[in-house]
């Protein structure tokens, strides 16, 4: 079996937490996209991880984690968070965690030129990790990017570092940087990828085989669909393809072994940078988006940006649903609405007078949508921990209830608080299975 999971509005919707707490009924849990601009919170007991560039699931030891071909990896990154998570008392060897020897190298000079290319844009800037995830993918797609299996030859290596370092200086040294220097960056990404050589494998052979052997393989989405390259909210997008059709690309198996998708959906919106945000709370909503952030802790798990708020939209919803293929639907952050008299749904767009119900291309069209709201009243009452439908209050039932049927996907599971158990699972429901079977 395997299952795609998969952010289905602008990133944070609390992947982390729901890869986590299936992970333990799977076998490998891979990653597919992305790199480490990703920032997955997850907590168990006392502890808290913050997972970047590693999959939700290393934290469950019996798991196989694997980084696959479409991911983009700064070896420097890689080690760091191996270490964090080493110090707390995770053991992570290369038998449990796995390196596409085709997955792409972010480098130095990668980072320099994300922050090059957002002085250029000024006030168009994207508000990008500014962690090289642009530039590497731009390197991928203009065939001169470093794979991980090209740098374990260090000639080849050396060679590569010093070809594309020559381009990048004269970009670097345009916005007045200094020139960065072939031989310091050979010689501190060298000794890490001795380090990466006994992690490097043929992932997508590897995850041939754990199909064949009916293993339960789940791959992580990072950022999301709003995000994605195609189909996102252009050019305010990450450089990868998050959607589940870059499941299959980006680990390198083929579409019709995706037994399910899973979409997580909170129960508002958020988004970290720049970029058209229809259902934004702005200066006349700022107490109710100071009240969300607070109560969500809506900053940045990378970055600790504040993040933007806005109440949930089911037009841009739906449009992950048809994009992905939506199974079922993981429902975070119910509790975090506890404290609210009404609750605002956009339920439809008003472009320039006219109204519009499917998710607009451009840009323009995106920052014109006036938002059709419905309002609903809240439940006023604690949900934090609850684990049984039957134990929510009518009102927030209700509000499950008309979310699930504005997106027209099943809600599978709500989640009631940060922790692994803050969480209800519908009975009968296609989710349910996936824990299941
Ligand atoms: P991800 O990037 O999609 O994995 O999401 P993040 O981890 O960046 O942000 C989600 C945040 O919400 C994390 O701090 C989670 O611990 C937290 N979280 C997840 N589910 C819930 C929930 O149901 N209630 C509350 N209050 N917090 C949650
Ligand atoms: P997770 O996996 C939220 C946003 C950045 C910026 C845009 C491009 O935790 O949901 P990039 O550095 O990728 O080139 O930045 O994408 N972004 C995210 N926003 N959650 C994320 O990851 C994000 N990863 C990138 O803020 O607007
Ligand atoms: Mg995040």
């Amino acid at each position: 079996m395997i299952i795609v999971i998969i952010g289905a509005q602008w990133g944070d919707e609390g992947k982390g937490k729901i890869v986590d707490l299936l992970a333990d009924s799977f076998d490998i849990v891979a990653r597919y996209q992305g790199g480490h601009n990703a920032g997955h919170s997850v907590y168990v007991g006392e502890k808290a991880f913050v997972l970047r560039l590693l999959p939700s699931g290393i934290i469950h030891e019996d798991t196989t984690c694997v980084l696959s071909n479409g991911m983009v990896i700064d070896p420097k990154a890689f080690f760091e968070e191996i270490d964090q998570i080493r110090e707390k008392g995770i053991s992570i060897t290369p038998e449990r965690l796995k390196v596409s020897s085709r997955a792409h190298l972010i480098m130095p000079y990668h980072r320099a030129l994300d922050h090059t290319s957002e002085e250029r844009l000024g006030n168009e800037k994207i508000g990008t990790t500014l962690r090289g995830i642009g530039p590497a993918y731009e390197d991928k797609a203009g065939r001169r990017g470093i794979r991980v299996a090209d740098a374990l030859s260090p000639e080849v290596l050396k060679l590569r570092i010093e070809r594309n370092l020559e381009e990048a200086n004269r970009i670097i040294v345009l916005y007045g940087q200094p020139p960065l220097r072939a031989d310091e960056i050979f010689s501190e990404i060298a000794p890490l990828v001795e380090r990466l050589r006994p992690f490097v494998s043929e992932t997508s052979h590897f995850l041939a085989e754990a199909k064949k052997q009916n293993k339960k393989i789940l791959l992580e989405g990072a950022q999301a669909t709003l995000l994605d390259v195609d189909h996102g909210t252009y050019p305010y997008v990450t450089s990868s393809n998050p959607t589940a059709g870059g499941a299959s690309v980006g680990a390198g198996i083929p579409p019709h072994h995706i037994s399910g998708v899973l979409g997580i959906v909170r129960t508002y919106a958020t988004r970290v940078g720049e970029g058209p945000f229809p259902t934004e709370m702005l200066e006349r909503e700022e107490d109710m988006a100071n009240l969300i952030r607070q109560r969500g802790n809506e900053y940045g798990s990378v970055t600790k940006r504040p993040r933007r708020c806005g109440w949930f939209d089911a037009v841009a919803t739906r449009y992950a649903a048809e994009l992905n293929g939506f199974d079922s639907i993981a429902l975070t952050k119910l509790d975090v609405l506890d404290a609210l008299d009404e609750i605002k749904v956009c339920v439809g767009y008003q472009i320039n007078g006219e109204r519009v119900d499917t998710f607009p291309a451009v840009a323009q069209d995106l920052i014109a949508i006036e938002p059709i709201y419905a309002t609903l009243e809240g439940w006023k009452s604690e949900t934090v921990g609850i684990t049984k439908l039957e134990d929510l209050p009518a009102k927030a039932r209700e509000y499950v209830e008309f979310l699930s049927g504005s997106i027209g996907v099943e809600i599978g599971l709500i989640s009631t608080g940060p922790e692994r158990d803050q969480t209800i699972i519908l009975p009968d429901s296609v989710m349910e299975s996936w824990f299941k079977s």
